[in-house]
């Protein structure tokens, strides 16, 4: 039996104070068990914006938002954005505690995005946080493909934080976690999700008529030994 992310993210606790420390929690951004600090996210934050080069003309979209916790400190950088998830527990909260006038949630499926209909006829900048591993080469390349279609020319999408397969003993880094990966791998049970490898993330790109180049995520990130950035770009007309 493989994982069914959507039914683990459906799952995730409904309601929240608002807190970041929670909201931190309920979407996976915990070390040993706890929150990280708050300040991972102003690095985060203060990252995308500069390796987007956002602007507030921009119009954005967020995949695979989840509780809105990022989406609400990068609308303040942009026009607008649309933030889109297939969980309904995180869209919750996103709607009660992460929302602006200027941000929109929608229930959507990354692997389905061709029936969204959007604000308006172009996008400039697209970001997915730790959203990827949720996808794998089967499925990627649709979410690209269609991007390709909304993105104006010249305009961007950073997938950021996909586990990098070249690094996963940086994660796995004993032996007694690296035999619990090889066995849930074997039945189909990887706890992180997909590993990617940077070919399979340039054949996904290709395939979609993408630019792809790779950033190394800044050292202060609490994930910086194991995942990867990807910047891809709609070449300009
Ligand atoms: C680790 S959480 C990250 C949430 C948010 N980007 C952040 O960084 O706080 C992964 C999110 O991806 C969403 N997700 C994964 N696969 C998806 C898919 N195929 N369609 C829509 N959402 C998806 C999950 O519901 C979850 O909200």
């Amino acid at each position: 039996m493989t994982i069914d992310w959507q039914n683990y993210w459906a799952s995730r606790p409904q309601s929240l104070d608002g807190s970041i420390e929670e909201a931190l929690a309920q979407v996976g951004k915990t070390r040993f068990g706890k929150p990280v600090p708050p300040e991972q996210v102003t690095l985060l934050v203060e990252y995308i914006a500069e390796t987007l080069r956002l602007s507030p003309d921009m119009a954005a979209v967020d995949l695979g938002c989840g509780n809105g916790l990022i989406t609400h400190a990068l609308a303040t950088r942009v026009d607008h954005v649309v933030g889109f998830d297939y969980s309904p527990a995180l869209l919750e909260t996103a709607r009660k505690h992460f929302n602006a006038s200027n941000i929109s949630y929608r229930t959507g499926d990354l692997t389905q995005m061709e029936s969204q209909a959007l604000p308006r006829s172009g996008i400039d900048v697209a970001w997915s946080i730790e959203v990827i591993q949720n996808l794998d080469p089967t499925t990627l390349p649709n979410l690209l493909s269609w991007l390709e279609k909304v993105l104006v020319p010249g305009g961007r999408f950073l997938a950021s934080g996909i586990p990098d397969i070249d690094r996963i003993r940086n994660f796995y880094n004993t032996e007694e976690r690296w035999q619990m990966h090889v066995e849930n791998a074997r039945e189909g049970r990887e706890q992180m999700g997909h590993w990617w490898s940077k070919d399979d993330l340039s054949d996904a790109a290709e395939t979609a008529g993408l630019q792809i180049e790779f950033v190394t995520l800044p050292e202060q990130f609490y994930t910086a030994s194991y995942r990867v950035d990807a910047l891809l770009s709609k070449v300009s007309a």
